[in-house]
C-alpha cells in the first residue's frame, strides 16, 4: 500500500471543465436514483475486488458519489472527481463525509506529482466521455502507486451508438420481467421504467458512444498489460495490479 503524501484535489481543474459537464447537469437526481436501482451488480463485483483496506483511492467521474461511499468503507482517504457540478452537489449533499471528498476537476488533469499516488484508481461509466482515450489511460496508469490496483468499468455494446428505441425496449423488457417473476415491488419497477425512459437520460445515453467488449480490452489492454476482464452487463470491466517495483 502506498504511503505516499498529499491529499489530491487542489483548485478544480481548469480550461476543460465544462465540455462535459453539461451532459449530465440536467439528469444528477435520475441518475442517482437509476444507479441505486440498478447498481447492485457492479457493487458485487466491486466487493471481491477491491483491498479490504487500502489508504488512498480516486474515483475519477465520480458523479453522484456511489462508489466513493463504498470506497470510503475500506480506504482511509477517498477523492472523488467530477466536472459536473450538479452530480457533485449529490455527492456532497448525500455521500460526503469524513473520508471522501469530492473537487470539480476534469479527471485527464490529475498528475501524480501534484496529487499523489493511490492504492486504488478507479473509474465506473465514464471513460467513454473522454475524446482522448488512450492518452487517458496512460495518465490514469501513471496515478497507481507500486503495487497498487487499477479498476476500470465501462460500458460497451456491440454497435458504437445505441438508438434511442433500444433503451425503450430494453426498459419495456425489463419492466415486463420484474413484475412477472416479482423480482422487485411493482412501484419500483415502475420508478426504474420511468427513470430509464426519462427524456433527459434517454437524450443523454443516445449521444454516448461506446466500444465494443473486443475493442475495450484491446485498448485498455494495450496500457494496463496482464489486466483481467469481467463482463458486467451492458459493462465491462478492468482490474490490474501495478508492479511494487513501478
Ligand atoms: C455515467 S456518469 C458515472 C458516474 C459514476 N461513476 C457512477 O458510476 O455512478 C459519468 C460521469 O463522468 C463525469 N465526467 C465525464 N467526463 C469527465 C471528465 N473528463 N472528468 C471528470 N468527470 C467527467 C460526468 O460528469 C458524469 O458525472
Amino acid at each position: 500500500m502506498s504511503t505516499l503524501p498529499g491529499r489530491g484535489g487542489g483548485p478544480a481543474g481548469r480550461g476543460r471543465i465544462g465540455a462535459e459537464a453539461g451532459s449530465f447537469d440536467a439528469c444528477a437526481k435520475v441518475f442517482d436514483r437509476l444507479g441505486e436501482l440498478i447498481g447492485g451488480p457492479l457493487h458485487t463485483y466491486l466487493d471481491g475486488v477491491l483491498h479490504e483496506r487500502g489508504e488512498r483511492a480516486v474515483d475519477l467521474g465520480c458523479g453522484t458519489g456511489r462508489h466513493a461511499e463504498l470506497l470510503a468503507g475500506r480506504y482511509r482517504e477517498v477523492l472523488g472527481v467530477d466536472v459536473s457540478q450538479p452530480m457533485l452537489d449529490v455527492a456532497v449533499q448525500r455521500r460526503g463525509g469524513a473520508r471522501a471528498r469530492f473537487v470539480r476537476r476534469d479527471l485527464r488533469d490529475l498528475r501524480p506529482e501534484r496529487d499523489g499516488r493511490f492504492d486504488l484508481v478507479f473509474s465506473a461509466h465514464t471513460l467513454h466521455h473522454v475524446e482522448d482515450l488512450d492518452a487517458t489511460l496512460e495518465r490514469i496508469r501513471d496515478l497507481v502507486a507500486p503495487g497498487g490496483r487499477a479498476v476500470l468499468v465501462d460500458n460497451v455494446a456491440a454497435r458504437p451508438a445505441v438508438p434511442r428505441r433500444w433503451f425503450v425496449r430494453e426498459a419495456a423488457r425489463v419492466l415486463g420481467l420484474d413484475l412477472a417473476l416479482r423480482r422487485r415491488p411493482p412501484g419500483e419497477a415502475l420508478e426504474l421504467f420511468r427513470l430509464s425512459t426519462h427524456p433527459a437520460w434517454l437524450g443523454h445515453l443516445t449521444s454516448d458512444r461506446f466500444l465494443s467488449p473486443e475493442e475495450f480490452d484491446r485498448r485498455y489492454g494495450r496500457v494496463f498489460a496482464g489486466a483481467r476482464y469481467t463482463g458486467l452487463y451492458r459493462s465491462r470491466a478492468l482490474c490490474w495490479d501495478a508492479p511494487t517495483g513501478w
